[in-house]
């Protein structure tokens, strides 16, 4: 039996063994900067890499003002262990007659390799089946970014393809690797949540 919340895209509180996925506040912003001025973290996404405070600040507020909207948007990746704000995962996109929603990620570069985003993401794919009315979750990355399509593989997810210069990023067009995982598929980790 599935929930159906009238706002699809309201973000509640969810935990795994490390880590709290909770919506985003604006005191958030100095573990955002931490991570986000990194240029690492920014290579193979959407936005450059921050250089002044400011800058993770009105990304919060920018993020506390979307969550009002019921528009796609992420979750705070909290490491319980130290209270702080580790990273990002969310909805990048949403179809409603395809039923289908994009999701995406960006981890602090000192917890890269530790299996986080893979135990965050799992989280996000059993939530999303379980609670929502999707049929069809996607991700996308750079192909010279194979550390994600590794997260996306260990969490179950199909490769489906390389879409040539998909993207403009950062002065360049890139090829992306299309993963996606089927509500079908998904059986296990409605029965392990
Ligand atoms: C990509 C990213 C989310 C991965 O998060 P993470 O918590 O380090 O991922 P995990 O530890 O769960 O898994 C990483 C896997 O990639 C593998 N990996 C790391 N670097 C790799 C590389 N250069 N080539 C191939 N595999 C690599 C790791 O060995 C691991 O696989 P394994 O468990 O089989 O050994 C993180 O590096 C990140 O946030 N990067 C910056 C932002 C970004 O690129 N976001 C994704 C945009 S599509």
């Amino acid at each position: 039996m599935f929930f159906f919340r009238s706002n699809l895209f309201y973000l509640p509180d969810l935990e795994t063994k490390r880590l709290l996925l909770r919506r985003i506040r604006v005191s958030d912003a100095a573990d955002v900067f931490a991570y986000s001025k990194d240029p690492e973290v920014a290579r193979y996404v959407l936005w450059q890499a921050q250089t002044e405070f400011r800058e993770a600040k009105d990304y919060c507020r920018a993020m506390v003002r979307q969550y009002r909207t019921d528009e796609p948007s992420s979750w705070g990746i909290v490491d319980k262990g130290s209270g702080h704000l580790i990273g990002t995962i969310g909805y990048m996109d949403y179809n409603s007659g395809n039923r289908t929603t994009e999701v995406g990620y960006s981890l602090a570069r000192w917890k890269w390799n530790q299996g986080i985003m893979t135990e965050a993401l799992r989280e996000v794919i059993r939530y999303t089946f379980s609670e929502m009315d999707i049929n069809r979750i996607e991700a996308q990355h750079e192909t010279e970014n194979p550390a994600s399509g590794r997260v996306m593989e260990k969490c179950g997810m199909k490769k489906e393809g390389i879409l040539r210069q998909r993207l403009y990023n950062k002065g360049r067009f890139v090829d992306v690797c299309l993963y996606s995982i089927l509500r079908s598929e998904a059986d296990h980790l409605l029965r392990d949540g």
